[in-house]
């Protein structure tokens, strides 16, 4: 058993098929016992459900290597139960929450020699999901389900790493009020292709989603929540009933106000209040964004430029960014129950 030879410190955030995955199955109302196969390949009907109506959802979790050699990840349990709200929203079937913890050290503990080394800047991703496996062809939830975890080491979301980006403000939805934004649903990210490439085409790294009814207020990107620091170096994270929940987020408040000292507060977040210069920094936050700066907004045109500029992260988006991964790392102890040992 002996780590990857791969040039670690310059992979990207893309797949890579590693050893080991965890598969079990659901029929006749309950879930197999799971078992760790090498067997990449999901063979399913033409009719499934997964396929018809697109009955999945997912996770994402990173696993990390220690200064001290350890193998951890990052608060697995807030995963388990998003995915138990993700299921229930998509009436799917629940994957019991410590069995959805056991089965992340299993197949990170199958794929050891893919965990990248300490001090590289890539990590492991978990990626846990689930979908409806049985043939549906009327609009129905799926009898039978999957639930696999696969794990592919991974760089920097963002070319660049740490580099500040340019976001745009988006013409389309990402959610619907009521909707499922506040949930890991495949289909958010189905309907937000066409705006991640029309994105990309215009040179811009991600997309800013307003409010749908509104189109007033600022949600999140596509694949992270938003935080913004004022001119005090207090935090301002979006509130929102229809952005996804993120772990990251969530941390970032108490990693600021615990080890920081700043204040945080969670509300509505304005577009125009951001164009009128109430913050001095942003951020995107999530597991694969870890935190990404955000040098400039993009609306229509018109540039909402941060005073912390386009070549390095403002300086408490700075503080944040080392005190969390500093936590996951094991550089600096976490609170209680943050990080799980793995290995
Ligand atoms: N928002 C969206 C739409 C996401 O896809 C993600 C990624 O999981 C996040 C936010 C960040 O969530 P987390 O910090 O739990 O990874
Ligand atoms: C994650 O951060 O885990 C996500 O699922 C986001 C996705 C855009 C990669």
């Amino acid at each position: 058993m002996a780590t990857k030879n791969i040039d670690w410190a310059n992979i990207g955030f893309g797949y890579m098929k590693t050893d080991y995955r965890y598969v079990s199955n659901y029929k006749d109302g309950k879930w197999d016992d799971g078992v760790i196969t090498a067997d990449d390949k999901v063979v399913l009907s033409e009719c499934a459900g997964v396929l018809q109506y697109a009955q999945t959802c997912f996770e994402g979790l990173k696993a990390y290597r220690t200064e001290d050699g350890k193998v951890v990840c990052f608060r697995p349990d807030l995963n388990a139960e998003r995915m138990v709200n993700s299921a229930k929203r998509l009436e799917m079937p629940v994957f019991p929450e410590d069995r959805f913890v056991k089965a992340v050290e299993e197949v990170v503990k199958a794929n050891i020699d893919w965990v990248p080394p300490y001090g590289t800047g890539a990590t492991l991703y978990i990626r846990p999901y689930m979908f409806g496996s049985n043939p549906v062809i009327g609009v129905k939830p799926a009898d039978e389900y999957q639930f696999r975890i696969f794990v592919t080491p991974v760089g920097p979301y963002f070319k660049g790493g740490a580099k500040p980006i340019v976001i745009k403000v988006s013409d389309f939805d990402r959610a619907a009020p009521h909707g499922t934004g506040h949930v890991k649903a495949g289909l958010n990210y189905a309907m937000s292709l066409h705006a991640i490439v029309t994105a990309h085409e215009e040179g811009f790294a991600e997309n800013i989603y307003l409010d749908p009814a509104t189109r007033t207020k600022i949600e999140e990107t596509g694949g992270a929540n938003l935080i913004f620091v004022d001119r005090e170096g207090n935090l301002t994270i979006q509130k929102s009933d229809s952005i996804l929940p993120s772990i990251t987020r969530r941390s970032l408040h108490i990693v600021a106000e615990k080890y920081l000292g700043a204040k945080v507060t969670e509300r509505e977040v304005l577009l125009s209040e951001v164009e009128d210069g109430a913050f001095v920094e942003c951020g995107l936050c999530g597991t694969a964004a870890v935190i990404s700066p955000v040098g400039k907004i993009n609306d229509h045109g018109k540039e909402i430029c941060f005073e912390s500029g386009m070549e390095e992260m403002g300086p408490v988006t700075k503080k944040l960014y080392d005190t969390l991964t500093g936590i996951q790392m094991g550089r600096i102890e976490g609170p209680e129950g943050w990080v799980h040992v793995i290995e």
